[in-house]
């Protein structure tokens, strides 16, 4: 294992390369080189947006998932982005397309869209700004218009609309998509681990279904959040246990930053996230500069670039 490590830590220098990996990433790929591993940063899906906007080096290797490094290409055109796995996907981004998105504005004519980040470049560029989990709240509140176009996410959705009804009484026209990961967090199987750990609070995710949500937080404390907010709040709660209602390997964050709290993580992990292994970081690492790197490289049309440009850019302004 050690000389894996070694061999991806060299391969970076001699590649001008940095590994950017997300919270979902199996844990081995999670640790920093600075701590004896080989990400360079660790983030959710906006973070890691941000410093892909600060890489110095010429190419990027993201440990994530296409929608990911795909906004990260978008933003540094003139970088190169490897994925290990250019295969790795998401039921969120596949379950929307460009054209449907057209349907949508044709149907709603005036209404402004708003695309989860979860979504590929060819979607993004028919949409008026993009959002992650992060700041999908405030972006929402940010329009005048009464009504939106909030897609793909229905479960994030119907969440959102719930916050924004308390605060602005905005509506929103969802689309039918689903975290294959978080819909899997059931009013029941949630309900069960809160009468076994009656002392714990909740970590759970915007991509949980509304009905899970609304019967865990009448009994139970916690947050309702992004990967970061979920983070952040555990600093903060006088809790010492926690229910993870999120992918089971942002338990390896947790416990490395808290170690003096407990987490119950249920085993419910993404398998797009976990097409990412240390062996094939190491092939895409090798690939570079060679004639396999197009195996590895996200390549996007010019014009769906520039055309996806500008609703991530506006993003960016909610950091
Ligand atoms: P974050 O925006 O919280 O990183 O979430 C990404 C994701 O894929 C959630 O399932
Ligand atoms: Fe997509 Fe869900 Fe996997 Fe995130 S956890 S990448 S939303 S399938």
């Amino acid at each position: 294992m050690n000389e894996i490590l070694a061999e991806i830590n060299a391969l970076k220098r001699e590649k001008n390369a940095v590994i950017l990996s997300h919270y979902y990433m199996p844990p081995e790929l999670q640790v920093l080189e600075n701590v004896g591993g080989v990400a360079d940063f660790i983030g959710d899906s906006l973070g890691l947006s941000v410093e892909a906007t600060r890489v110095k080096a010429e190419n990027i290797v993201f440990c994530g998932v296409a929608f990911m490094a795909e906004t990260a290409k978008i933003l540094n055109p003139a970088k190169k982005v490897f994925m290990p796995d250019i295969e790795a996907g998401c039921s969120l981004a596949s379950s929307i397309t460009a054209k449907d998105v057209k349907e949508l504005k044709q149907r709603h004519p005036g209404i402004p869209v708003i695309a989860y980040v979860n979504t590929y470049a060819e979607t993004k560029a028919e949409c008026d700004i993009c959002c992650t989990s992060r700041n999908a709240l405030r972006i929402a509140a940010s329009f005048d218009s009464e009504e939106l176009i909030f897609v793909p996410d229905i479960y994030m959705g119907q969440n959102l609309q719930q916050s924004l009804t308390a605060q602005t009484g905005k509506k929103l026209i969802l689309w039918h998509g689903r975290c294959e990961v978080h819909e899997q967090f059931t009013q029941s199987s949630m309900s069960a681990l809160e009468l076994m750990y009656p002392a714990a609070e909740i970590l759970m995710h915007w991509e949980v279904p509304l009905e899970t949500v609304s019967a865990s937080f009448q009994k139970t404390k916690g947050v309702l959040g992004s990967t970061n907010d979920i983070i952040k709040y555990v600093g903060q709660s006088p809790a010492h246990q926690f229910i993870l209602a999120s992918e089971c390997d942002l338990g390896a964050t947790l416990k490395g930053t808290y170690p003096d709290k407990e987490f119950i993580t249920p085993c419910i992990k993404c398998p797009h996230m976990k097409k990412n292994t240390l062996q094939n970081t190491l092939q895409a690492l090798r690939a570079i500069g060679t004639n396999d790197a197009m195996k590895y490289e996200i390549d996007l049309p010019a014009d769906i670039m520039q055309r996806a440009y500008l609703p991530i850019k506006r993003m960016m302004d909610f950091v």
